[in-house]
């Protein structure tokens, strides 16, 4: 029962990361940008922090708590790669959250304020390559799932 509840919860969690990533490209465009456009970054942005801290935390309940235990997971390497593609992707997120937060300060300050829209754009191909290793991710999970990167990696 827990190993189908955390299964359940890691899917829900992971579709709505992707649904957030997806609202914030088709958002982060330079003709798009107005205030509004801003403020919806900035709760887009902060729903995606909080779903990425939720990943993790099911994630590695999962492992721990999950039907097969850490024991299955931990020597795996494409497990490991998956974690790391998981870091890739927050690593790349760091500098587009930042300056999603600078413009909501500039908005408070300047309620007409539009973002430079170089800036946009340089963000938004940022964001691209970010939905691009996040897409890497559900290929390893399902080599992992099924015990493929174990050993000498011949599954
Ligand atoms: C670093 C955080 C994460 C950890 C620790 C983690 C861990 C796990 C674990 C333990 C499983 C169970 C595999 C099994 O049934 O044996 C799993 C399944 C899965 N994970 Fe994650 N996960 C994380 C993040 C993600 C992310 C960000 C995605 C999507 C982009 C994702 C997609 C999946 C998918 C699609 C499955 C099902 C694989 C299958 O049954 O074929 N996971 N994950």
């Amino acid at each position: 029962m827990t190993d189908l509840v955390l299964a359940i919860t890691h899917h829900l969690i992971v579709f709505g990361i992707a649904a957030v990533l997806a609202a914030e490209l088709a958002l982060m465009r330079p003709a798009a940008m107005s205030p509004h456009t801003v403020r919806l970054l900035g709760r887009f942005d902060a729903a995606y922090g909080a779903l990425a801290v939720a990943i993790l935390a099911i994630g590695f309940a999962r492992v721990w708590f999950g039907a097969k235990g850490p024991d299955f997971y931990l020597p795996n390497h494409v497990f490991w790669t998956k974690v790391g593609a998981f870091a890739v992707v927050g690593l790349l997120s760091i500098k587009p959250t930042l300056r999603i937060l600078a413009w909501q300060k500039a908005l408070k300050a300047n309620a007409s304020f539009v973002p430079p829209l170089d800036e946009v754009d340089t963000l938004r191909r940022r964001l691209l390559v970010e939905i691009h290793v996040f897409a890497l991710i559900p290929g390893f999970a399902a080599l992992m799932a099924r015990g493929i990167g174990l050993g000498l990696g011949l599954g």
